[in-house]
């Protein structure tokens, strides 16, 4: 058998046993949705959203890229924040990176990968500001997964600094913002930071709302 076809095997056997365990399954889901959380992720295999987290069709609105990146210029990203945002009302975004990410160990490397080059280098950046943080970690593996959390803060600080979500804190005190890191080798998501709404941020980042 070709392999994609066991996907859409598999897709048949999962629908049918979702409507036997809740025959209005898929009549509430087809009508809106409402998620309450906006995960921005790695596009790795091995780290689903809504499998690690236990969660079901519905429950998250997903955006994932390589290194889960929060770039002002990512046209994909910004609109999907936006409708999060603005439109569905998330209360939490979450910016997972997980240990062993190829993408942050390509920027740690000097190896080349085409266009992916421009896309990783602000995790560059993010090395160069904490050099010293980074090399302290150790080998190669612990300063690449040093790096993996400090970037997830750095696409945090990226959230925080954009019109969207210091609007919605102004005026809703919501989103809350959420850095976690999944560990490729035990399953487990690691708690790391969370900056509530409101948060200080330097005031050159700081858009006038008009209150
Ligand atoms: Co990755």
């Amino acid at each position: 058998m070709e392999s994609y076809r066991k996907l859409l095997e598999a897709n048949q056997a999962w629908a049918a046993e979702k409507l036997r365990t809740s025959p209005d399954f898929f009549r509430g889901l087809a009508k809106e949705q409402k998620p309450e959380f906006l995960w921005i992720g790695c596009s790795d295999s091995r780290v689903p959203a809504e499998e690690v987290t236990g969660t079901q069709p519905g429950e998250i609105f997903t955006h994932r890229n390589i290194a889960n990146l929060v770039n002002p210029t990512d046209l994909n990203l910004q609109g999907v924040v936006s409708f999060a945002v603005e439109f569905l009302k998330v209360k939490h975004i979450i910016v997972c990176g997980h240990y062993g990410c190829g993408g942050i160990k390509a920027a740690l490397s000097k190896q080349r990968y085409g266009i992916l080059d421009d896309w990783l280098r602000q995790i560059k950046d993010t090395f160069f500001r904490h050099e010293d943080e980074v090399r302290d970690a150790g080998g190669f593996d612990a300063q690449a997964d040093k790096l993996v959390e400090l970037n997830v803060h750095e696409q945090l600080r990226n959230l925080v600094k954009s019109k969207v979500i210091q609007q919605a804190w102004v005026e809703e005190r919501r989103p809350t913002l959420h850095g976690w890191v999944y560990n490729l080798s035990d399953g487990r998501l690691k708690n790391l930071y969370k900056i509530e709404p409101g948060a200080h941020m330097h005031d050159i980042y700081q858009f006038d709302f008009g209150r």
